[in-house]
């Protein structure tokens, strides 16, 4: 895949209509739905700020959670999650929407920028067509939430073309929204066949630094691999098994891993449908000269509980009754000790529990050792990020991804289909 893309600074958007996709994807807070973490908004400002400041009308645009565009498919799903078809009315289903309009994130925005930002009532209805149209250079609006519109994750080819008019006649695309390009939506990819596409300095950045880490890494170059399931890191772990000189195993996926090795778990995750792959894995990196590290000792709990009761025991001897809930102590010396002289960490996912204090110990413990290490490091977005922050490490990092799964799916290696769309350099 080529990473090498045309940037924002390679074209004139002077008196140009933009079309600037974002991932303003944030947690909102429940009850005011107030933004909760800005970070994808901040990491966004640098391409807003450099095309107001060069003459551009900025239109904004993003998705805002998993909003269903279709009464009738909205149904379908909540019946699918248990609910009673009974109680899903037109209303409820139109306020399932209504909590994710993009008002908070107008207003963050605006304050973010110290400027106003027009808000659309629509996405490419007769209000956005109305405030694109009269929108001046210089100014900044923002449209609602793209997946209000039907045709957006079906990359629907009338809805990305309606985007593109909100442009008009020598109008540009711009795409910053690292954390959607693996998704080929009509505001992600569709919208490239009608406006001439290139990428902001967020898409730019994270392109290259987790391009070179992949590529040309400094060695050794160790991957950090945790987080609830194996069957979320399959592609992930091939394809770093021909890149990475270590690859180290913690976290949920980590059982399946013990058991592979011929184990008991007690009632740890497990998924027995993985256990095989486990075993090839072990094999692999054996066959390849690829140093793979589990875990040796965890810490167990009686329960799935912030304060349940817990010990520390032999990764083989996982009592019956009990689950792993976190990587012991000499797995998190042995673990530091393989991150201390790396050259590259990339890390994806937490090693244990680290939402509950007791069973932060073995995710803190390699993310002081990350940030001790000198090493180029970059932290995968989602839990990874989410606890590299909570624990107080996140200056220490590199770089710390505005993607979850558009990460996850650039270190499987796979081709990512927003950055595909986008001219090359
Ligand atoms: C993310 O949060 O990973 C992106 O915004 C993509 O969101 P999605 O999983 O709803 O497509």
């Amino acid at each position: 895949m080529n990473y090498n893309k045309k940037n924002v600074t390679q074209v004139d958007v002077k008196g140009r209509k933009v079309l600037l996709r974002c991932d303003f994807n944030v947690p909102q807070d429940k009850q005011t739905g107030a933004v909760k973490d800005d970070k994808r908004i901040r990491a966004a400002l640098p391409t807003i700020q450099y095309l107001l400041d060069n003459g551009a009308a900025v239109i904004a645009c993003s998705h805002l959670g998993k909003p269903e565009a279709s009464y009738d498919k909205w149904v379908k799903k909540q019946t699918e999650k248990g609910k009673d078809p009974a109680t899903l009315t037109q209303e409820k289903w139109k306020k399932s929407l209504d909590a994710l309009r993009m008002e908070p994130v107008a207003e963050r925005l605006s304050q973010l920028l110290g400027k106003n930002v027009i808000l659309a009532d629509d996405v490419v209805g007769p209000d956005a067509q109305a405030k694109a149209a009269a929108l001046k250079s210089g100014e900044i609006m923002l449209l609602q939430n793209t997946r209000f519109e039907k045709g957006e994750t079906k990359n629907d080819p009338a809805t990305a073309k309606a985007l593109a008019d909100l442009a008009g006649e020598g109008g540009l695309y711009v795409s910053d929204a690292f954390g959607t390009v693996h998704r080929a939506h009509a505001s992600t990819v569709g919208v490239a066949d009608y406006l001439p596409a290139v990428s902001g300095f967020l898409i730019g950045k994270e392109l290259s630094i987790m391009g070179k880490a992949l590529a040309d890494p400094a060695r050794p170059f160790v991957a950090i691999l945790g987080g609830a399931k194996v069957s979320d890191k399959i592609a992930v772990i091939e394809n770093l098994l021909t890149k990475a000189d270590k690859i180290i195993i913690g976290g949920g996926m980590a059982y399946t891993f013990i058991k592979a090795q011929g184990y008991e778990v007690g009632d740890s995750l497990l998924e027995e449908d993985k256990v095989d792959f486990a075993k090839q894995m072990i094999a692999d990196a054996k066959a390849k000269g690829v140093e793979l590290l589990l875990p040796e000792d965890t810490v167990v709990a009686k329960e799935f509980a912030a304060d349940a009761e817990s010990k520390t025991v032999p990764s083989s001897a996982i009592p019956a009754g009990w689950q792993g809930l976190d990587i012991g102590e000499k797995t998190r010396e042995k673990f530091a000790a393989a991150v201390a002289g790396a050259g590259t960490v990339v890390w994806n996912g937490p090693m244990g529990v680290f939402e509950f204090d007791k069973f932060a110990e073995g995710t803190r413990a390699v993310a002081r050792a990350v940030a001790a290490s000198g090493a180029v490091s970059i932290i995968g977005g989602g839990d990874s990020a989410a606890a590299v922050e909570q624990l107080g490490f996140a200056d220490k990092i590199t770089h710390i991804s505005t993607g979850g799964g558009a990460s996850l799916e650039f270190l499987e290696g796979k081709a990512l289909p927003g950055v595909v769309a986008l001219q090359d350099a």
